[in-house]
C-alpha cells in the first residue's frame, strides 16, 4: 500500500473514532462499544463534555484521544511533573479508587485549587463502575514545569 493511501485511511479511522468519542451536546456520546466508559468532564467554563474511553484506560488518554478539547490539560503527557491534569473527582468516586502514590501526593500538593477529592488524570485509570462520572476540571492551572525551569518553586 502506498504510504499516502494507508495515511488517509488512518487520518479516516482516528477521525471517525473521534468523532465518536466526544459529545458537546449534554449528552453522552452514542455507538460507544462494549468495554467503554462514558466520563462527563465539567470543562473550565463549566460546560459539560462525554467523553468515551475505555476500562484501562486513564483520564488523560481519554481527553487526548477526543482531540484535547480541554485547554492546556495533560501538558507532561503524564510523566507527574506539570499538574496540568489536576481533576475533582465525585467523592464517591473518590473514596472508591485505589489510593494515590506518593509521587502523585507530592504532584498534588503544588496543584492550583487544591480540594479533598483532587486527582491528576494521568493517574485516574478507568473502570466499569465509573461509565456516568462527572469529572471536574478547575477553573484554572499551572504547567508547573515552567515554574520549575523558571526557579520560581523555589523557597
Ligand atoms: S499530565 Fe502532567 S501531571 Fe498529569
Amino acid at each position: 500500500m502506498a504510504a499516502h493511501v494507508f495515511l488517509r485511511t488512518l487520518r479516516r479511522l482516528f477521525h471517525g473514532r473521534t468523532r465518536a468519542l466526544l459529545s458537546t451536546d449534554g449528552r453522552p456520546p452514542g455507538n460507544v462499544s462494549q468495554g467503554s466508559v462514558n466520563i462527563c468532564l465539567l470543562n473550565r467554563d463549566g460546560k459539560p463534555l462525554w467523553m468515551s474511553g475505555r476500562v484501562g484506560e486513564t483520564l488523560l488518554n481519554v481527553v487526548m484521544n477526543a482531540n484535547g478539547p480541554v485547554e492546556g490539560y495533560g501538558a507532561c503527557e503524564g510523566t507527574l511533573s506539570c499538574t496540568t491534569c489536576h481533576v475533582y473527582l465525585p467523592s464517591e468516586a473518590f473514596e472508591r479508587m485505589c489510593q494515590p502514590t506518593e509521587d502523585e501526593l507530592d504532584m498534588l500538593d503544588l496543584a492550583v485549587g487544591l480540594a479533598e477529592t483532587s486527582r491528576l488524570g494521568c493517574q485516574v485509570v478507568l473502570e466499569p463502575w465509573m461509565d456516568g462520572m462527572k469529572v471536574k476540571v478547575p477553573k484554572h492551572t499551572a504547567d508547573l514545569r515552567g515554574l520549575a525551569e523558571d526557579g520560581k518553586m523555589e523557597g
